[in-house]
């Protein structure tokens, strides 16, 4: 399962990526506005920061809804760098852009999934990745997870390559929970990942270690 960063911040895409295990890096508006980035120019100088920290795929969210408009910006995107994935919402126009991108030999990620029905229609389209947002399926008391089982067995069972790319995860069990029910990818903010490294006995057992040695060298 590979493991992507889900944010804007160049430090905590810096620090995931120092930790030798990133394979990518996902974005959208609201992650940008966060950061205070804002402003196309300053959006496109921000995605090109991001590519040259992290050797790995980059998604960048167009914000044009009509095929026209996506097609334009995506192929302004994948001037910026070789790293760029072309984000785009699961709506009808969006199935269209990413079939056409396809065609085109261009990656894409297909975004703001609910659905295993979206998951077969961009997965038909070619999309390169697939998004489902498992917290926000969890917040209005669904399963996320069931979600992501699902759309990994019907990739499965018909020999779909598109990738699943579990999306909105909100604590380090959704990885867990990623990696168990078959999610190609994971996209994380920086302290689900390092939630991932805690566990009280292994800081009881180093404590232990080290005042061991400490009282062997004294
Ligand atoms: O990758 C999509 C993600 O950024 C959405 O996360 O926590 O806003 O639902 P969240």
């Amino acid at each position: 399962m590979k493991f992507f960063i889900d944010t804007a911040n160049l430090d905590q895409i810096k620090e995931a990526n120092d930790l030798g295990i990133l394979d990518g890096v996902t974005t959208n508006p609201s992650l940008m506005a966060k950061e205070g980035i804002t402003g196309t120019q300053n959006i496109l100088e921000h995605y090109v920061k991001i590519c040259n920290i992290v050797d790995g795929d980059v998604s960048a969210e167009v914000v044009s809804t009509d095929f026209e408009g996506m097609m334009r910006e995506a192929h302004e995107l994948v001037k910026l760098h070789d790293n760029i994935v072309v984000k785009i919402p699961m709506i009808k126009d969006g199935i269209k852009a990413i079939k056409a991108l396809t065609d085109e030999g261009i990656k894409t990620n297909c975004t703001l999934v609910f659905s295993a029905g979206q998951a077969i229609l961009a997965a038909k389209a070619g999309a390169t990745y697939l998004s489902p947002f498992i917290g926000r399926v969890d917040d209005i008391t669904w399963d996320g997870l069931d979600l992501v089982a699902q759309i990994a067995h019907i990739y499965d069972m018909n020999g779909f390559t598109t990738e699943v790319l579990a999306a909105s995860i909100r604590n380090p069990l959704h990885i867990v929970k990623c990696a168990e029910i078959g999610a190609d990818v994971v996209t994380c903010p920086l302290n689900s990942i390092l939630g991932l490294l805690k566990h009280p006995l292994t800081d009881i057992g180093l404590e232990k270690f080290l005042a061991d040695y400490r009282k062997g060298n004294a």
